[in-house]
């Protein structure tokens, strides 16, 4: 099975729809806050453009639940979009709809056209087949470049493919596919995963898929607390996911008969609540009565920083701490800073980590921020991601 790149597709004079992923934060004030995906797609709009393709993006914004909210149109998403391809972008009224259809087929080769907010019906979560027929109407070729949506098996991500007659996948999207498949494939080592957030739960996929690749496995964040406690430790009232300690405990017995380290902070700053003005740093197995763990210590952020330091592949995903607070930043921004002093490859994942990236000023010296929070997750799972399987082709042409 292949997917061919937008770079092999007949798309001059063609309506070639993207689906992309501009589920963007918003300011209170309507302005996109944060433009990295959106800058992420330029390669792929660029190129169609420069081809004579008659652009057709459409992304999802939010979760408007298969109704029209206001605060959820794609407009701010249109105006950063064209004040960065220096170019019109015309917004339709809704994603489907005679007005859609006009200003579609209105289109000149390389102008550029934005679909409103998919989520405003329900068809498209819903993979509705009327609606994946209503958006194949808009197109002759079909691009996806949406990665952080690939997971989801919605109309535009999947439905629709199947009544365009050429499909493929953007730039942005083979380079995703590309770096994290060699975080799968064979690597060189030491292969250390710096996994944290807020829940066992949400990692625990990864993790055991992680387990006969890793050499070791270092573990921050809220989550840590849970495995300090199935370890005994005193976490004082730090969350712990009670119901998920089994679960901590049959993984690290399997981590350890499979001679995989699991290294968990040594010591924490810890705090009365997330509110707190300042934290004190106490060990991370004897937290005081009353008080939370709200980040990695920083002895612990200099045992993690030496191990990456000498690692040969780094993946990265989840915050060691509650980095958006200025008292309980400095772990996760210290491992950010050790992943960009990482002299292998590099990878990090996840809407909070790639922020810290973004705040240690270190992005440029990652060799791979994906663009992808679940979608990366879940493709590391090891699971098969139904936007990257319905691009798929027997053979490439
Ligand atoms: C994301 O931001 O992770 C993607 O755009 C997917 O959004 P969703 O979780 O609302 O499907």
């Amino acid at each position: 099975m292949a997917i061919r790149s937008v770079k092999e597709l007949p798309v001059e004079g063609r309506r070639v729809f993207v689906r992309v992923d501009f589920n963007v934060p918003l300011t209170p004030a309507k302005g996109v806050a944060d433009d990295s995906r959106i800058r992420a797609a330029l390669p792929t709009i660029e190129h169609l453009i420069g081809r004579g393709a008659r652009v057709v993006l459409a992304s999802h914004l939010g979760r408007p639940d298969g109704k029209t909210v206001a605060d959820l149109s794609l407009e701010p998403v249109a105006v950063r979009l064209a004040e960065l391809l220096r170019r019109d972008v015309l917004l339709t009224d809704e994603a489907v709809g005679d007005g859609a259809r006009k200003v579609v087929s209105d289109l000149h080769d390389g102008e550029v056209a934005l679909l409103e907010n998919l989520r405003f019906f329900a068809g498209e979560e819903a993979n509705d087949d009327g609606f994946s027929r209503a958006l194949a109407g808009h197109a002759d070729v079909y691009v996806n470049d949406a990665f952080g949506t690939a997971h989801r098996a919605h109309a535009s991500t999947e439905g629709m493919i199947k009544y365009v007659a050429e499909k493929g996948a953007g730039f942005l999207l083979l380079r995703e596919l590309e770096f994290l498949s060699r975080l799968l494939g064979a690597v060189e080592h030491p292969f250390l995963a710096v996994l944290g957030g807020a829940k066992v739960s949400d990692k625990i996929g990864v993790l055991e898929n992680l387990l006969g690749r890793v050499d070791a496995l270092l573990i921050g964040g809220a989550m840590a607390n849970t495995f300090l406690s199935a370890r005994g430790g005193d976490v004082g009232a730090s969350k712990v996911e009670t119901e998920k300690l089994p679960l901590a405990r049959a993984f690290l017995r399997k981590a350890g008969e499979r001679h995989v380290e699991v290294l968990l902070p040594v010591d924490a700053v810890c705090a009365i609540g997330l509110d707190s003005s300042h934290g004190e740093v106490c060990r991370a197995d004897a937290v005081p009565a009353g008080k939370m763990a709200l980040d990695i210590g920083p002895e612990s952020a200099r045992l993690f920083a030496e191990r990456i330091a000498r690692a040969k592949t780094v993946f990265w995903n989840g915050p060691a701490g509650v980095f958006e607070k200025a008292p309980f930043a400095a772990g996760t921004l210290a491992i950010a800073c050790a992943i960009a002093e990482c002299r292998g490859l590099t990878v990090v994942g996840g809407g909070d980590s790639v922020a810290a990236v973004h705040r240690a000023g270190v992005a440029q010296r990652i060799s791979h921020i994906s663009t992808g929070g679940g979608a990366s997750l879940e493709f590391i799972e090891g699971r098969t991601l139904p936007g990257v399987a319905a691009l798929e082709t027997a053979e490439a042409q």
